[in-house]
């Protein structure tokens, strides 16, 4: 409880608190003071003896002195929350060894030495889930970024690459399966039913990608033949019973890898790959050499218990981490700073591999849908930061979708303007350049620099500015001539006030309005702030179409008539370009309805386009259901927001429900006749098939707004007729968010139906949490307490309460309930898994941007934070970002 609430405090209790000392800042780390390590460790050889609560590590490290180093002769050691028990130089016992913080130094005089340094942990007490620690009865670590550093000290940074040899032992009962990186060399016996094994990995490796595993596990086998003839061992290792839903997993990871041999030229450089899922994890999953970790939810999936978009998931998250043995691990990062150079890389692999997997265009409708609503608001956000950032306090609050996501979208414009065959001469000669180093984006545009034949110096910006660059256009047509003038602004971000105009590849495309047809795209890129393109040709003003593709992550400004907007929706013939078409009719429209400029009339007027396009996109034959679903999509409330420098969440949802309602009344009977089609097809895997159910749960949500009676009648039969997941979810998201009695009778059946399927259980939650029901919050409240709820897993935790933070509902309720209810979780929660902690602190930083009576709600939860004594670096920092 704070000070503000007890007002019967006499007021010297006050003086007492204020004179305690405020915490400190976490100290400030910066890329420009790389310095490269003073000792290498070529070799590593560990040794553990596991135990679920008592787990002993010997650590022997070979150590050279670094040719590039400084020459001092003081070797340090990285440690966290750890004591080393025994330090011993070249086989010797010795006290020349001190505690610099957590870091243990040791003074060495030679040239080289043998290390070896003990050290015990307790993994059934590490709820962080950083290092090594138990899940369900097993044991398994997490090393990226700064995790290796819990199980032993270590040089742990990611430019020190070594060679690992890792033995084990323990209860074979407990932990029959014993894995680590590479291959396992030698196993036996040991005595009181004790059983080991021994793994070599011949990569040399930053201790960021060690990885072991020890539990009752079963595997789906499968095998791969390289290009090259290597004969590869899979293993998708999970819980028995689990194993019937590892098949899609599979299948994945073998399209993987032959899709970056065929793509990228990559060849996997092993004899066995082994996949592990596991239930409690931080993050998606890690790429650990040889040995990847899951999150269970992205190995898992079958029709019964995983929607299409699960099984989307799977596939990509199964080949983003495959690439990552490429991209990340045969060449990795120099540090920290450095982080996109594989991230940015592997996610832009990942998207390409999805797009081939299935549809193109649908593929990068979502991946722009997901940069706008993660990426564009960090941007634009007192936590954005330049793609390679140059300074931070906790790496882990550094894996965004500024990283990932953004760094995607830059190497993908390289690769726009390079064209395909010369981008991949550029990632080549990447490859080619780099193997088995440590390297920076620097690096990395150098080689596409080379290989690719572009120029990239003014490129390189997109590296170090931050901030979402906007481009406003203006077109004027006389005579024949048609020009488009282009002015760029990058905006201020923090620490960034002054910015240069970057190059920006733009694909554009004029239509003639008669013959609803273009003369052929350009690519044109705008590297001034104000530029002017002519286009000839045109007897009458054309329609634009730009930035076709999403070829350049920035947002667009020009103002138009939305006639050009339902032209292009309908005749567009890029996709994405006819999606960002309807788009943009709706945010103009609801844009302004929210800032009050759309008398009756003009409402009326906008509504009327939009019916019409939505109309002709769900009558359309040529439009493919997949394509259809997407194209009904409207854009998201934070969306909607980042067009206004100031917004009210409350009327921004409350004029896009009505727009809703108004088109499922507008449009009741094709959505009807939508939806009994939809119904009719059959389950099955297929691209139709999965186009049907995307536009059945879409057509039912508008339904359902204009006609609750008929939404609740269509959903619970389509709940109860459901052979799959994705209809019966969509049926129970349309449910949870009515007042119908069908509501409660499907939860309860829901519940019933997967108790004991921890990932389905996560969706009851988050179904709930989401809902757009006048109780939600309440609703969320007694979530908080049900029996399944738990705070030590992040799935669970995400399930509830990111579900909440992402529902306006629910978090801009105006009462603030919703504020405080994130406040009072990022406070419980940081001492258990800080990590996940941090990643709530975001939604509370958007306050500046947030009409000033919530502002100062949200405020003050980020001040009730920043108060407590005791805080983790991770959300420290985020709490100080976003209140500074
Ligand atoms: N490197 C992982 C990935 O992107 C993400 C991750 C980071 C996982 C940190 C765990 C911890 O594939
Ligand atoms: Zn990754």
């Amino acid at each position: 409880m704070d000070i503000a609430s007890r007002p019967s405090e006499p007021a010297e209790n006050t003086q007492v608190a204020d004179a305690a000392p405020p915490p400190a800042a976490p100290p400030v780390i910066r890329r420009e003071d790389y310095l490269p390590p003073a000792w290498l460790v070529p070799e590593v050889a560990l040794d553990f003896r596991l135990g679920l609560d008592a787990t002993k590590v010997v650590a022997k490290l070979s150590v050279a002195r670094n040719p590039a180093g400084s020459g001092a002769s003081t070797l340090r050691l990285n440690g966290d929350q750890i004591a080393p028990l025994a330090v011993r130089v070249d086989g010797l016992d010795v006290n020349d060894w001190r505690l610099d913080g957590s870091d243990l130094l040791v003074e060495l005089n030679g040239e080289a030495h043998a290390v070896e340094v003990e050290t015990a942990l307790n993994p059934a007490a590490n709820s962080q889930l950083m290092g090594l620690y138990a899940s369900n009865g097993m044991l398994c670590t997490q090393c990226e970024a700064e995790g290796f550093r819990r199980i032993t000290f270590f040089p742990d940074r990611p430019d020190v690459l070594s060679t690992y040899t890792v033995r084990m032992s323990g209860e074979k009962a407990q932990f029959p399966i014993l894995l680590a990186n590479g291959n396992c060399t030698a196993s036996g016996e040991g005595e009181d039913g004790t059983h080991w094994a021994e793994w070599h990995d011949p990569w040399p490796k930053p201790s960021y990608l060690f990885a072991l595993v020890a539990g009752d596990l079963v595997a789906n086998h499968a095998e791969f033949t390289t290009m090259g003839g290597r004969k590869v061992d899979l293993n998708i290792w999970v819980r028995p019973g689990d194993e019937d839903r590892t098949q899609h997993a599979m299948d994945s990871l073998v399209n993987s890898m032959k899709w970056d041999e065929e793509a990228f030229g990559r060849e996997y450089d092993l004899d066995l790959f082994n996949i592990v899922a596991v239930s409690d994890f931080n993050m998606g999953a890690m790429e650990n050499k040889g040995l990847n970790v899951f999150n269970t939810r992205y190995v898992l999936a079958d029709p019964e218990t995983a929607t299409d978009g699960d099984y989307d998931a799977v596939e990509g998250v199964i080949g983003h981490e495959y690439f990552h043995n490429w991209s990340g691990n045969r060449v990795t990062c120099r540090d920290w700073f450095q982080l996109s150079l594989k991230e940015g890389f592997t996610v832009l692999r990942d998207q390409l591999f999805s797009a081939d997997m299935g549809s193109e265009a649908v593929k990068r409708i979502e991946d722009v849908r997901v940069l706008r609503i993660a990426q564009f608001p960090e941007d634009s956000g007192p936590l954005a930061h330049p793609i390679r950032p140059d300074s931070f306090q906790e790496i882990s609050n550094f894996y965004t979708a500024t990283i990932y996501n953004k760094g995607a979208e830059v190497i993908r414009m390289m690769r726009t303007m390079a064209g395909l065959e010369r981008f991949r001469q550029g990632t080549d000669l990447y490859f080619e350049r780099h193997d088995g180093e440590a390297a920076t984006c620097e690096d990395f545009v150098k080689a596409i620099e080379d290989g690719a034949r572009l120029d990239l110096t003014q490129f390189r910006l997109w590296y170090s500015q931050a901030g979402t660059p906007q481009v406003a256009a203006e077109m004027a047509h006389n005579g024949t001539q048609t020009v488009l003038k282009l002015t760029q602004t990058v905006p201020a971000t923090p620490g960034q006030p002054e910015k240069q105009a970057m190059p920006i590849p733009l694909r554009v495309a004029l239509f003639d309005r008669d013959t609803g047809t273009h003369s052929g795209e350009q690519l044109i890129v705008l590297d001034k702030d104000s530029q002017t393109f002519t286009f000839d040709g045109f007897t009458q003003p054309p329609v634009l179409s730009i930035n076709r593709g999403f070829s350049a992550p920035v947002a667009i400004e020009f103002e138009r008539d939305s006639a050009d907007l339902v032209f292009l929706a309908a005749h567009d013939d890029d996709p994405f370009a006819r999606y960002e078409a309807m788009q943009g009719l709706v945010v103009q429209h609801l844009v302004a309805a929210v800032s009050g400029k759309l008398d009756d009339a003009a409402r009326a007027e906008g509504r009327a386009a939009i019916g019409e396009a939505y109309g002709s996109v769900i009558a359309d034959p040529a439009l493919d259901d997949l394509m259809r679903g997407e194209l009904m999509i409207l854009p998201a409330e934070t969306y909607l927001a980042e067009q206004l420098p100031v917004s009210d969440p409350g009327a921004i949802h409350a004029e896009r429900e009505a727009l809703k309602a108004w088109l499922g009344r507008e449009l009741a009977a094709p959505l009807k006749a939508l939806h009994d089609r939809a119904v009719a097809v059959a389950y099955s895997r297929e691209a139709a098939a999965r186009g049907a159910r995307k536009i059945k749960t879409q057509a039912l949500v508008l339904i359902a707004c204009s006609d609750p009676a008929e939404g609740a009648r269509r959903a619970f039969a389509q709940y109860q007729a459901a052979d799959n997941m994705t209809d019966r979810q969509g049926a129970l998201m349309v449910l949870a968010s009515l007042d119908a009695p069908e509501r409660e009778t499907a939860l309860a059946d829901f519940h019933d139906r997967y108790e004991g399927n921890a990932l389905v259980i996560d969706k009851w939650f988050s179904l709930q949490a989401g809902a757009l029901n006048p109780k939600v919050l309440e609703h969320i409240a007694a979530l908080a307490q049900h029996p399944d709820f738990t705070m030590t897993n992040p799935n669970r935790v995400r399930a509830l309460y990111m579900a909440a933070a992402a529902n306006p509902k629910a978090f801009h309720d105006a009462s603030g309930e919703g504020y405080r209810m994130i406040g009072d979780l990022i406070r419980r929660l940081d001492p258990i898994n800080a990590q996940t902690a941090a990643r709530f602190v975001p939604s509370l930083g958007r306050w500046r941007r947030i009409e000033p009576v919530r502002a100062a709600m949200m405020r003050a939860e980020l001040e009730r934070i920043a108060a407590l004594p005791e805080l983790s670096r991770d959300v420290r920092e985020q709490v100080s970002k976003s209140l500074g």
